[in-house]
């Protein structure tokens, strides 16, 4: 069967709600772009590059591609060799451990985010959306990624299930002054879809280091991507959920750590808050415990 291409006002109008209603709200190139496609071989006026005087340029654009040592520029390369095989992503996620390491305060690390290009996602996102809250709380959450409204606004958990998780934390005594909060990929995924392993290995570091200059008493995990991604497993969070574990940061500090169910998955399945509630109490034990 194949698809017929709209063509009447109501044919269009058929098509945009059915892509609203699929999650599609962001209209990005006309045509797909394989971004894993080796770039054509570039010739390297040696002597050029050596005499010519710095130019301005436009900056390159934004790829998953690794940067690599253009092999025409280096002494006897064969012009025309095959491809390489690379790994673009390891490549983005070493520069990302390397960026995130060089941090040593909370806005350095701000700042190399906003200045690291290794993660496609940021190609479509509006705004780098680093952390809402205090940094010397005693507790920091982490969600998954940002959705529309924390794009938009730059913080993270601002639209509805954000409204939720102020109210969890209120019933528990905390707020926005009492907590720190973060997610694993701080850059929008177009259409709010599931970052790729690939993405999240990519900003694995710099939420990791996150945590670490944070130093948190407890560690509140919202949802299974935020769990696997940072208590190292592939357990489901319906399993992992109201169990303490640890996070174990790169210098080797062992944070106490809670999985929880997202806001996100409460607002779908309400029956669940209590399970929500009876992990934010234990929170709220061990906080009173450890502070
Ligand atoms: N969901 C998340 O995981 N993070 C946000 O910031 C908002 C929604």
């Amino acid at each position: 069967m194949t698809a017929a291409s709209p063509n009447t006002p109501v044919d269009v109008a058929d098509l945009l709600a059915f892509y609203a209603s699929a999650g599609v709200d962001e209209a990005l190139e006309d045509a797909p772009v394989n971004r894993f496609a080796e770039p054509a071989p570039k010739a390297a006026p040696r002597a050029a590059a050596v005499a010519a005087p710095p130019v301005e340029s436009a900056p390159p654009p934004r790829s998953t591609q690794a940067p690599r040592l253009d092999a025409s520029a280096l002494p006897d390369a064969p012009a025309a060799r095959a491809p390489t095989s690379t790994v673009p992503d390891e490549a983005q996620a070493a520069l990302a451990r390397q960026m995130a390491s060089a941090a040593s305060t909370l806005d350095e690390l701000r700042q190399q985010m906003a200045s690291f290009e290794g993660c496609n996602l940021k190609a479509t996102a509006k705004n780098l959306v680093f952390a809402d809250g205090n940094p010397q709380a005693s507790v920091m959450l982490v969600g998954e990624a940002p959705g529309r409204d924390e794009d938009i606004e730059g913080l993270p958990f601002v639209g509805r299930s954000g409204r939720l998780l102020d109210r969890m934390l209120a019933a528990i005594g905390l707020d926005r002054t009492s907590v720190y909060i973060a997610n694993v990929i701080p850059w929008r995924p177009p259409g709010n879809r599931t970052p790729t392993p690939h993405e999240t290995e990519i900003c694995r570091p710099f939420i990791e280091r996150q945590i670490e200059l944070v130093n948190p008493k407890v560690l509140v995990n919202l949802g299974g991507p935020s769990a696997k991604t940072l208590l190292n497993t592939s357990e489901g969070i319906l399993r992992l959920r109201g169990n303490w574990r640890v996070h174990t940061t790169g210098s080797g500090i062992a944070i106490p750590a809670m999985p929880t169910l997202h806001p996100a998955y409460l607002l779908r399945t309400p029956a669940h808050k209590k399970l929500a509630w009876r992990d934010f109490l234990e929170v709220k034990a061990k906080l009173k415990a450890v502070t």
